[in-house]
């Protein structure tokens, strides 16, 4: 059985993406943030064979440590990094966002999915081969090259 690990799938595009997966009979593994009930613990209460429920704040180094540990010893064929944020506030101008909001937004885009492949790269991998495919939404997909 083929198997994806999604990060952010509690609602939205992750969360779409992990029902179509499952339809198609893939395994999926699911990432939320904190403990709160989502659509995805929905979809695990009708599809419980296919899908599993993982958690990380993908802006906490830690928590993304901590789920390459958990996930420690299982594969995947493909790692989507789906989770995202955008402005709090879509209508403001670049001179109106702050740079707090401004730095929220890239860290969590930008320099977040990147520590989260990085991370979890190994997990994708099999041993002896040095790439794997990587999607991220709203973005191309691209090769990750792992360090020589
Ligand atoms: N929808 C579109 O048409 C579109 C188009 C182009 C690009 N995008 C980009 O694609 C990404 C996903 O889009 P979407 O429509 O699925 O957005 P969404 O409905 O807002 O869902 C965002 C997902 O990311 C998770 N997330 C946000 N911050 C996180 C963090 N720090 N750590 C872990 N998970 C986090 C959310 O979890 P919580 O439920 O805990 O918040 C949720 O599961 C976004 O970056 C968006 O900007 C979307």
């Amino acid at each position: 059985m083929k198997r994806i690990l999604i990060i952010g799938a509690s609602r939205g595009i992750g969360l779409a993406a992990a029902e179509e997966f499952a339809t198609r009979g893939w395994h999926v593994t699911g990432t939320v943030r904190g403990t709160a009930k989502t659509p995805l613990h929905d979809l695990r209460t009708a599809r419980p064979t296919a899908i599993d429920i993982a958690s990380v704040d993908i802006t906490d180094r830690d928590q993304i440590t901590a789920l390459h540990q958990q996930l420690k010893g299982q594969s995947f064929d493909i790692l989507l990094v789906n989770a995202g944020t955008a402005n709090t506030n879509q209508n403001e101008t670049i001179a109106e966002t702050t740079t707090e909001e401004f730095t929220r937004v890239m860290v969590t885009n930008a320099l977040s999915p990147m520590r989260v492949v990085e991370a979890l790269s190994d997990l994708v991998m099999p041993e002896g081969d040095n790439r794997c495919h990587v999607f991220r939404t709203g973005q191309r997909r691209g090769k990750y090259q792992r360090r020589p």
